[in-house]
C-alpha cells in the first residue's frame, strides 16, 4: 500500500474515500500551534488526560482532523463545527453532512488515521499490535462464536495478527454503522461477524442490515499496526500521508 504525500490537498470526488495517516509524535511548539485551532471543549478535554503525552496526541489528532475537514469544507480549521453525536462520535451538523462530508478518526500509539468520504458512512480503526494480549480470552468475550472458532483454527504463529485483523475489521464496521452501540459494546459486537484470517479478504457476514451494502478493507498503516476501513457501498480508496 502506498501512502502518497500530495503536493497540495486533493479534491474529494463523490465516489472516493480519502484515508489519511499522520504521526502524533510532534514537537511541543507544534502542539502549542495545534491548540490554537481547537474548540474550548476540545481544549478542556485535552487538559483532562492523566498523562500529558495522551493529551498532546489528542490535540495533534484533532488539529489534523480540523485541518483536513477545513480543507474539504472550505473553512478555517478552527471554524469546523464539530460536535459529539449521541454515542460520542464526532459529527458535523446535518446540513453539512447531507450528501456532504462524512469522516471517522482512529488513533493508537503515536499514529492516527482519518477517513473522509462524501455522502456515505465510513468507519476506521487502528490498533498497535501489543504483545501479551490474551487473544483467546478477548475473542471469547467480544467476538461471535464463529469468529472465536475461526481464530482458534488459525496457526498459532499467525494468531496474534489474525486477532488484530478481526478486531480492527469489527471496530471499523461498528464505527461506520454505530449499530447497536446504544445497547452496549458487547451486544453491538455480536450483531455481525467478519472474516478472521488475515489471509482471507475482509468481509462482513451475518449482518441483518445487509452486509452487501458495505465494503471492508484492511489498511497497511506500518509495521506493528493493524488497521481497517469500513465504507458504505464501493468507493475508490486513496491513501495520503499528512505532513502538516
Ligand atoms: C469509542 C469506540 C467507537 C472506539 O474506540 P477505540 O477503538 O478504543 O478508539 P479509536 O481510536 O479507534 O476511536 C476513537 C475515536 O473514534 C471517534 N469516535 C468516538 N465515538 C465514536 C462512535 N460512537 N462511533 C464512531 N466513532 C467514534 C472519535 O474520533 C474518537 O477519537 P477522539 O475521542 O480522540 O476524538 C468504541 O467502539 C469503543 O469503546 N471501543 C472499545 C474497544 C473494544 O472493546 N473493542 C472491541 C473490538 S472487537
Amino acid at each position: 500500500m502506498h501512502w502518497e504525500e500530495p503536493g497540495r490537498l486533493p479534491a474529494l470526488g463523490k465516489d472516493e474515500v480519502h484515508v489519511w495517516r499522520a504521526s502524533l509524535d510532534i514537537a511541543p511548539e507544534s502542539i502549542r500551534r495545534a491548540l490554537t485551532v481547537l474548540s474550548a471543549n476540545e481544549r478542556r478535554r485535552a487538559d483532562r488526560f492523566r498523562f500529558s503525552v495522551h493529551g498532546d496526541r489528542f490535540i495533534a489528532a484533532r488539529a489534523v482532523l480540523r485541518g483536513l475537514l477545513g480543507h474539504y469544507l472550505e473553512l478555517p480549521p478552527s471554524a469546523v463545527p464539530l460536535s459529539a453525536g449521541p454515542t460520542g462520535r464526532p459529527v458535523l451538523p446535518s446540513g453539512l453532512r447531507d450528501g456532504g462530508v462524512e469522516f471517522n478518526l482512529t488513533h493508537s500509539g503515536d499514529r492516527t488515521v482519518i477517513a473522509v468520504a462524501r455522502g456515505r458512512a465510513v468507519g476506521v480503526d487502528l490498533e498497535r499490535m501489543r504483545r501479551g494480549v490474551a487473544h483467546e480470552r478477548l475473542a471469547d468475550r467480544f467476538f461471535t462464536p464463529s469468529e472465536a472458532d475461526a481464530l482458534r483454527d488459525v496457526p498459532p504463529a499467525v494468531r496474534p495478527i489474525a486477532f488484530f485483523a478481526c478486531w480492527t475489521r469489527k471496530e471499523a464496521f461498528l464505527k461506520a454503522t454505530g449499530t447497536g452501540l446504544q445497547h452496549g459494546l458487547p451486544h453491538a459486537l455480536r450483531g455481525f461477524a467478519v472474516t478472521v484470517s488475515p489471509f482471507e479478504p475482509p468481509e462482513i457476514r451475518q449482518f441483518s442490515g445487509g452486509a452487501r451494502r458495505w465494503s471492508l478493507i484492511d489498511l497497511d498503516v506500518g509495521a506493528g499496526y493493524a488497521g481497517a476501513l469500513a465504507i458504505e457501498g464501493n468507493a475508490r480508496m486513496r491513501l495520503f500521508e499528512w505532513v502538516g
